[in-house]
This record gives structure tokens, C-alpha cells and sequence, in this order.
């Protein structure tokens, strides 16, 4: 198929464009740049330096079979302080990127939604009929978006899937997270370990739960990767599906640093700092229905996905010369 990847730069973006080029599809990206990078894209597809805004313009060029759309803000705890940044780019981007599918008939849609949208989870799994109730504006900027989608495809023939990722992590050769400035658990773990930071703050430790720190399921972003490619199929005319995307375990945070330690062999110190606002203490996966309706997967369990992550730190502390501070979206 012939189809536009928004957010392709991007950590996630990049490694989907990367399957669907194996995978034997063509492929644009389109990316702002504003957090993603324009190396991640590999050499030879079409690069779009753009704005969601302007996805119309790429769409009138030649027929597209399909857009995957990432381009968004993702971060929790800058969405409780800047929601209208949320609202904006989340929202009205993607109302114009649909008048531009819909003015251009381009039949088919991959959503990058978010477990974010259901808020405060539990031990037994988060299944798609899980009433969402989202605790930060990402999350209810992605669940606004998805509801706009399912009305889109009641109007008109448009086929969409909604992907609501659980924790996506770990690395697929060249793409890893690169973000300019890192929030999420692993790679800041990985940096503690790397004697890059001084130690890990766990957000934390009198939640609800098993140790009293945050459970979350984590996803291998090879995994996520390959669930696009087959969402991209399973597209029906005038139809939304919804699919959550984890591993159907939870870790906690305590957890996860053990596992560094154990993948890395290095020690991680840890302090305890207070919650993080719009954190809920479970995000745990159901996701039996992707399992059973697109027939996937997922390969990676939580050791495989820290040591790709860890492979993909040490090669880009050799490639760019890092040497102390943050990592670099
Ligand atoms: N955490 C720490 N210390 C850190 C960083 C994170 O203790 O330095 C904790 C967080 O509080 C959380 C867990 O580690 O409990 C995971 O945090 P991340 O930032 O890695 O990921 P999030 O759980 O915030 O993000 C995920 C998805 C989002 C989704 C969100 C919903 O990436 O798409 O869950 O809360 F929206």
C-alpha cells in the first residue's frame, strides 16, 4: 500500500515507517521536526517537513491507500500544565488531517491513541469496554480524538483502527527514544545505570499497589510496530475497532529498575520523590481482543525489551559522543 506516516520521525513513527518498508509497502513521512528527528527516517523515503495542518497538500499529490498517524504531544505531566498545547495539536490537527483524508478519499486510518485515555486501571487488565475516564489532558485529547474518528467512519466510508498503547520501550536498531528532554522510566533508568544521571526519582511509593510504586505494562515498540502493519489490513469501511496494545502484565517501578540492574549489570540508585500529578497507580493491559481479531502477538517480554533499549543507548553514547546531561525526541 501507498501511505503517509505522520509523527515519522518520531520514536515510534520512525520504527513503524521502518517495518512498513520491510514489509514491502511505500511509504511518506511527514514531520514538524519539532521532537522528532529527521535522521530516524530511513534513507530514501520521502521526507515532508511539514505540520499536521498541512497533510492536504502531500494527500493531493497521488492517491494514498492510508495515513498511520503519531504526529502529537505525548507527555502526561507537560499536559497538565500546558493542556491547550494538547487540545491544539492533538485535536485540531487531526480535525484538518480527516478533511483532508475525507476531501482526498483516502480510505484507511491507523490512530496512535493511548491507554492514557482510560485513567485509573487495577490488577485485572484494561479491556477496550472500559468506561474511559482520563486523569491528564493527553489523555483526554486522545480520547476526543478517537471519538471523533468513530463519528467520522458512522458519515462516511473511512476504515479505522485505534491503537491505545500501554508503555511502549525498548529500541529496533537505529530508532530508539531520543527525546530532548526525557520523562519516561527506562531511559532515564538506563542513564542512571550509565553513570549518566545520578540516580532514578521514583514518583512515589505510597500507591495502591504491591511495593506502593506505579504499575504499568510494558510493550516492545517492534511489537506495537508489527500490530500497525496488520491493523492496516483489517481497515473496514465505514468501521472503527479499538485495540489495546501491552504485553497483559504489570511491572512496577521498583520492578523495572531490578531489571535494569540485571540486563546491565550496573547499579541504579534510587530516591523517592513525591507522586507525579495525573499518574494513575495502574496501567495494565486486556489485550486479548488484538490477540484474537488481528491475530498478534507480542514476542518481547520486559528483559528482552530493556536490553534493546540498553543495546540502543550504548551504540548512540559511541555514534553522537554523549557524554553527561540529558539525552537528546
Ligand atoms: N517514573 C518514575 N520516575 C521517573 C520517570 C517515571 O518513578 O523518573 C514512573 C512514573 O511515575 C510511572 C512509571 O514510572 O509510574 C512510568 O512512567 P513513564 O513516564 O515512563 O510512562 P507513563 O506511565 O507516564 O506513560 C504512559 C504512556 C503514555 C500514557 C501514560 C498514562 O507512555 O502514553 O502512560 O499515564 F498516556
Amino acid at each position: 500500500m501507498k501511505v503517509l506516516v505522520t509523527g515519522g520521525a518520531g520514536y515510534i513513527g520512525s520504527v513503524v515507517t521502518r517495518v512498513l518498508i520491510e514489509d514491502g509497502h511505500d511509504v511518506v513521512v511527514l514531520d514538524d521536526l519539532s521532537t522528532g528527528h529527521r535522521d530516524a527516517v530511513p534513507a530514501g523515503v520521502p521526507f515532508v517537513h511539514a505540520d499536521i495542518a498541512d497533510a492536504g497538500d502531500v494527500l493531493a499529490r497521488e492517491p494514498f491507500d492510508g495515513v498511520l498517524h503519531f504526529a502529537a504531544k505525548s507527555l502526561v505531566g507537560e499536559s497538565m500544565n500546558r493542556p491547550e498545547l494538547y487540545w491544539a495539536t492533538n485535536v485540531c490537527g487531526t480535525r484538518h488531517l480527516l478533511d483532508a483524508m475525507r476531501r482526498h478519499s483516502v480510505p484507511r486510518l491507523i490512530f496512535s491513541s493511548t491507554a492514557a485515555v482510560y485513567g485509573e486501571g487495577g490488577p485485572d487488565g484494561i479491556g477496550e469496554d472500559t468506561p474511559p475516564r482520563p486523569t491528564s489532558p493527553y489523555g483526554t485529547s486522545k480520547l476526543a480524538v478517537d471519538l471523533m474518528i468513530s463519528d467520522e467512519c458512522r458519515a462516511y466510508p473511512l476504515g479505522a483502527v485505534s491503537l491505545r498503547y500501554f508503555n511502549v520501550a525498548g529500541a529496533y536498531g537505529p530508532c530508539g527514544e531520543r527525546h530532548r528532554t526525557e520523562t519516561h522510566l527506562i531511559p532515564i533508568t538506563l542513564d542512571v545505570a550509565a553513570g549518566r544521571r545520578p540516580h532514578l526519582e521514583i514518583y512515589g511509593n505510597d500507591w495502591p499497589t504491591p511495593d506502593g510504586t506505579c504499575m504499568r505494562d510494558y510493550i516492545h515498540v517492534l511489537d506495537l510496530a508489527r500490530a500497525h502493519v496488520v491493523a492496516l489490513q483489517h481497515a473496514r469501511p465505514g468501521h472503527h475497532a479499538i485495540y489495546n496494545l501491552g504485553n497483559g502484565r504489570g511491572f512496577s517501578v521498583r520492578e523495572v529498575v531490578a531489571a535494569v540492574e540485571r540486563v546491565t549489570g550496573r547499579r541504579v540508585p534510587v530516591t523517592v520523590a513525591p507522586r507525579r500529578p495525573g499518574d494513575p497507580a495502574w496501567l495494565v493491559a486486556d489485550d486479548s481482543r488484538a490477540r484474537a481479531e488481528l491475530n498478534w502477538q507480542p514476542q518481547a517480554d520486559l528483559d528482552t525489551i530493556i536490553a534493546d533499549a540498553w543495546a540502543f543507548h550504548q551504540q548512540r553514547r559511541h555514534t553522537d559522543g554523549l557524554a553527561g546531561g540529558g539525552t537528546t525526541s
